[in-house]
């Protein structure tokens, strides 16, 4: 099959305004992605090209559209008259005669590679329309597959449905693999006549039968061909995704102690033998090597963590964040923009930012990398094996050499050179019995101020 040339048409025209948003409905994220590029992923997957056809919000579309499918051409429908007519508006595309024609729906983002390729075999198998349908308690609203002999002898819509028909569980998906020797024939062919007076893509299933083509269904899943029109069903769609995710990385070896409980992005990556306690969210832009620990309530996003390196709990890994082999950022840490390298331990209460932390370098509860001045940001930099005592505040720029240390409760505003100590505190006052008459005075006055009242 792998030499049949392949055309993905994913329509996106659709105003979508049960989303009630300013965002064109198919750039809602799941995953942190948009519906869009989940669908033209999988349309990728399945081979061949892409062209996206849009229409509401079709500038904003086409713009997202660059950044995560390059590749794809767009054409506009400017009059929302259907699906058979927002395939045709890519009529230059299909012209092109493609083997195979696969119809999607960018509403539709739970599609994967799979039924996609396995309608792309019907094809190859002899079919000129492959239907992918779904068994469902509930079929309100979806139109009906009715099966004769192995093949699809009608797609009937709800309303046109007899009592016995209402019955059939076996419903349309929407999505479509089409023969593409016939498919402009066949799309030409498609009136308005109907109800709505659209241009209805299912009414080639009958044209195709009237004229001796094969039309078959091919079973998927539900959640494949689950269309969001509303925010309840992108949460729906969100969790079925992340319900997939946290299986394939159970499956390939990371370990969850509570997948429901951690969410991921489009892009996470964890190595085999990490250990991701509850409540864990990664953000887009996160890779976990293979060994570490992510402890519970952790925070991650645009970051890197070696192999052997712990993360938590309570920690915030914000972008360029990396952590090297063996590191350990604990609670109630931040780290931004920073690497934390080899074996270097961030453990309590502590922000870096915009910094280096060496080697084996330990930095103290409490610390702050004093990074920004309300204008631009500055640049700390603290050598291997440096001891930073707790509660220091690092004034940026800053230097602080390999080995250094500096005393606890620091305001560090100069480079402090290879083993040198660093006092940057005021020196301690102690009066002896200067506590006592304090408190004793302070009693006295609040007495006094009783009494006159
Ligand atoms: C469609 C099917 C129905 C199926 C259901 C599954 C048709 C005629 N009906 O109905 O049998 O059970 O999907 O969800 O196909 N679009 C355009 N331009 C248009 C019209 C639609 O781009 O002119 C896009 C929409 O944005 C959407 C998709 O095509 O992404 C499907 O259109 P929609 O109106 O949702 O069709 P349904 O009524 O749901
Ligand atoms: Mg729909």
């Amino acid at each position: 099959m792998s030499e049949r040339t392949c055309l993905s048409i994913i329509l996106a025209a659709g105003e979508g305004t049960r989303m009630k948003s300013a965002l064109p409905k198919v750039l809602h994220p799941i995953a942190g992605l948009p519906m869009l590029a989940h669908v033209a992923k999988a349309a990728e997957a399945a081979g061949g090209e892409i062209a996206v056809v849009t229409g509401h919000g079709a500038d904003e579309v086409e713009a997202a559209l660059r950044a995560f499918a390059a590749g794809a051409r767009t054409f506009r429908q400017t009059e929302r008259l259907g699906t058979a007519h927002a395939v045709l508006s890519a009529r230059p595309a299909i012209e092109e005669g493609h083997d195979d024609l696969l119809v999607m729906f960018g509403d539709t983002p739970l599609i994967v590679a799979e039924p996609l390729l396995a309608a792309r075999a019907r094809l190859a198998a002899g079919a000129a329309v492959v239907v992918m349908g779904f068994r469902t308690e509930n079929p309100t609203g979806y139109g009906r597959l009715i099966e004769r002999d192995g093949e699809l002898a009608a797609i009937r819509e709800e309303r046109d449905c007899s009592e016995a028909e209402r019955r059939i569980t076996f419903s349309n998906g929407g999505l479509m693999a089409i023969d593409g020797r016939h498919a402009l024939a066949l799309l030409d062919a498609v009136g308005n006549g109907n109800a709505k007076g659209e241009y209805y893509l299912t009414d080639i299933v009958e044209i195709a039968r009237d004229r001796g083509l094969k039309v078959v269904a091919e079973e998927v899943a539900f959640e494949n061909v689950l269309g969001i029109n509303n925010r309840v069903e992108l949460a729906e769609a969100e969790a079925i995704w992340q319900r997939r995710k946290r299986r394939a990385m159970m499956l390939s070896g990371v370990t969850l102690v509570a997948p429901e409980t951690v969410f991921f992005s489009h892009d996470t990556e964890i190595g085999a033998d990490t250990l991701v306690e509850p409540n864990v969210v990664f953000g887009p832009g996160v890779r976990v090597a293979s060994g570490a620990v992510v402890h519970a309530f952790s925070h991650l996003e645009g970051a890197t963590v070696a192999s052997g390196a712990q993360v938590g709990p309570y920690a915030r890994l914000r972008p360029g964040a990396d952590l090297w082999e063996k590191a350990k950022v604990g609670n109630f840490c931040e780290v931004k923009q920073a690497v934390v390298e080899a074996g270097a331990k961030v453990n309590h209460l502590t922000y870096i930012g915009d910094a280096r932390v060496g080697a084996g370098a330990n930095i103290g509860a409490g610390t702050i990398t004093c990074n920004y001045d309300g204008f631009s940001k500055f640049f700390t930099d603290i050598g291997a094996g440096a001891f930073i005592g707790s509660n220091s505040s690092l004034v940026a720029p800053l230097r602080i050499g390999d080995g250094a240390y500096v005393a606890s409760g620091s305001t560090v505003t100069h480079d402090v050179p290879t083993d040198a100590l660093a006092f940057g505190r005021a020196r301690q006052t102690t009066l002896p019995e200067r506590g006592k008459a304090l408190r004793e005075r302070l009693a006295a006055t609040k007495a006094s101020k009783k009494t006159t009242k």
